[in-house]
């Protein structure tokens, strides 16, 4: 058993605290971290570790408890997520808001220069390698990061960074809640 597993799997618990269990959590602005493509997952740890996510929850909870992780358990943290059964699709927004997020991810919106979601996310914002999962996720933590992008606290959001800028608020807020749906 390498020596990552094993502190990945004390690790878990002090996750847990905040993400829930098997990394579905119940908290709308604390990222769900099941089913989440573990390339993904390892990179911001390592993001973490370099204090290169900066907002003010990131100070306060991730970088501290990613500094004591090695490449190895990080790794390890980020395989036992992408085995766990992701949250499954909710909402409480409107019809009519879920079709105009819906439009947004499928189509984008070509006069804005903002690419369909879909083309990089997956079909069914499923994701892959460093694309993150969407699908599920809590849509106030989506729409805190579609938000972020627009700043210098999250460099490596570089590709999102083009595709926010264009966004109002109103359609970031629709593209969330459909996210969550799915
Ligand atoms: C004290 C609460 C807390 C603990 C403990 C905690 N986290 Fe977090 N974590 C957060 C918060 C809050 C965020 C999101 C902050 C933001 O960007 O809005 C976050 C973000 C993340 C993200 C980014 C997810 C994404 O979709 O980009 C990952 C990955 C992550 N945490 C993994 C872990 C792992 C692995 C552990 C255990 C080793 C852990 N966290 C422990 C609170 C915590
Ligand atoms: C050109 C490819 C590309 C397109 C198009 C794209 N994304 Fe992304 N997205 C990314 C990458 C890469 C990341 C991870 C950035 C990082 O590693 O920090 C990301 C991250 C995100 C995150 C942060 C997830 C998390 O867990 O913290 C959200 C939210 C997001 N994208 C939403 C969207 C939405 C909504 C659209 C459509 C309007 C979109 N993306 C279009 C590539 C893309």
């Amino acid at each position: 058993m390498p020596n990552g597993s094993d502190l990945a799997r004390r690790a878990i618990h002090v996750c847990a605290a905040c993400h829930g269990e098997g990394g579905r959590s119940q908290t709308a602005v604390i990222p769900a971290l099941a089913g989440q493509a573990p390339m993904y997952t390892a990179r911001q740890l390592k993001d973490f570790r370099a204090q290169q996510r900066a907002e003010t929850d990131n100070r306060a909870y991730m970088w501290g408890v990613s500094a004591l992780l090695d490449d190895e358990t990080i790794q390890s943290l980020a395989d036992y997520y992408a085995g766990q059964t992701p949250l499954a699709g909710r909402s409480r927004a409107s019809a009519a808001v879920l079709r105009a997020g819906r439009d947004i991810f499928e189509n984008g919106m070509p006069a804005k220069g903002v690419r369909a979601c879909a083309s990089c996310h997956g079909e069914r914002a499923e994701g892959a390698a460093g694309f993150p999962r969407l699908a599920g996720q809590h849509a106030d933590y989506l729409f805190n990061q579609l938000k972020v992008f627009g700043t210098r606290l999250r460099p490596h959001g570089v590709l999102m960074k083009a595709e926010t800028a264009n966004m109002s608020p109103v359609q970031m807020k629709a593209v969330a809640a459909y996210l969550q749906s799915l």
